[in-house]
């Protein structure tokens, strides 16, 4: 008998079907989605453009080698040109933590440098390169020793960057609004040292789009709101509408791998491809960046005012609909609550509600995502009594 191999906590229902901004589980009850699959849903569920790309290019071909052309790739790179300033080479992986490694492994080779800098609650993903760039100890010290040494600089000190970042450091890696370290957005000040700090060391800079990145904090890519210009960046979750796909980005200059030191099997799938292509038409023509940034902005406002004065919250925060919401106690508790109110939201970090909607969410859903989430904090303020949320 074969069971799966649980890598997440059970949250006690199956999820059986997705449209636009709401999901069904198999009792038949609808969600309205927040969570949308760690971010990958951004777009929506089955968005109908990206689902057509998809059906068309099933009846063509699902697997072409990286070794032979194929049409769906120069699509999709003509998609990325329309949405991405500047001349980068462009590489297509499976998963955002292989995106990482990729990002790490050119960076290292482009300079000859042994030393990557990294940011206390950055997270990267959980492969053995990706890990020994992501900050929580609870991960990363499961594996040691990776060839090349690691640092951790405090995240959003601006004048704690130019003390890490020497003549020895091949990279700095950075995500300019963190995800699973909490929804904490960088301080302008602080995007600004990274970039002195790499022009300085002769460092590259590598921003990790994975989450933050195609649309989500209001601009196509995280970096264009700071007016940063990294040598390298990822995008990945939800740059295929949805569909399992990753890419790395990287100044021409810096890919200094020759053919064979670098491969995937999946990479340039023409399925992904289609999928990606299909995505960016949609993220253009459909002006989702400016959405989500309108609408995170009316999501953070009205969370700050129906969240004030409730002492379990510390802070509501976020850029675009990349929203956090942090408590003096474990998220657990509201999440759960959520749930059973019809919304589907995650945690991050130990103690921050994450709202990740896609960005067709419409108003009477913000009125809801809102009035619950103020619910559900309120129901577990009286749930552990005036002390324990002080
Ligand atoms: C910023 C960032 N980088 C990398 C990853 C890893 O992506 P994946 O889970 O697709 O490997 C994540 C996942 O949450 C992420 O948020």
């Amino acid at each position: 008998m074969l069971e799966l191999a649980r890598l997440y906590r059970d949250r006690g229902i199956t999820i059986i079907k997705g449209e636009a901004q709401y999901v069904w589980d198999s009792e038949g009850r609808r969600y309205l989605d927040a969570h949308t699959g760690h971010g990958v849903a951004f777009l929506g569920h089955r968005h109908p453009r990206v689902v057509e790309a998809l059906r068309r290019q099933l009846d063509e071909i699902m697997a072409v080698s990286g070794s032979f052309g194929n049409p769906a790739r120069d699509e999709m790179l003509r998609e990325l040109s329309a949405i991405t300033p500047g001349h980068w080479k462009v590489f297509m992986q499976s998963s955002g933590a292989e995106a990482v490694e990729l990002a790490l492994k050119l960076a290292l080779k482009a300079t000859g440098r042994r030393r990557i800098v990294a940011f206390t609650r950055g997270f990267h993903g959980r492969t053995l390169g990706a890990l020994s760039v992501t900050w929580n100890p609870r991960y990363r010290s499961l594996v040691a020793g990776y060839g090349y040494d690691a640092v951790f600089a405090p995240y959003n000190k601006a004048e704690e960057v130019e003390k890490h970042v020497d003549e020895n450091t091949a990279a700095v890696i950075v995500e300019l609004v963190q995800g699973e370290g909490g929804v904490v957005p960088a301080d302008p000040e602080f995007a600004k040292s990274l970039e002195e700090a790499v022009e300085r060391s002769g460092a590259l800079l590598i921003v990790d789009d994975v989450q933050a990145g195609f649309g989500r904090t209001g601009t196509v890519w995280s970096w264009q709101r700071y007016g940063l210009e990294p040598h390298i960046f990822t995008a990945g979750k939800s740059v295929g509408g949805g569909f399992p796909v990753s890419l790395v980005f990287a100044r021409p200059d810096v890919v200094a791998l020759k053919p064979g030191e670098h491969g995937t099997t999946f990479g340039g799938n023409p399925m992904a491809a289609a999928a990606v292509a299909a995505a960016a038409r949609v993220l253009r023509e459909e002006g989702v960046p400016e959405r989500a940034g309108l609408l995170g902005s009316s999501i953070l406002s009205k969370l700050s005012s129906a969240l004030e004065g409730l002492r379990l919250v510390r802070e509501a925060r976020g850029v675009g609909l990349m929203v956090g919401v942090e408590l003096r106690v474990r998220p657990s508790g509201v999440i759960r609550c959520m749930q059973c109110s019809g919304v589907l939201a995650l945690s991050a970090g130990s103690t921050v509600v994450r709202l990740l909607p896609p960005y067709l969410i419409s108003n009477e859903d913000v009125e809801r995502l809102v009035g619950v989430v103020e619910r559900c904090v309120s129901e577990e303020h009286r749930f552990r009594g005036p002390g324990e949320a002080a």
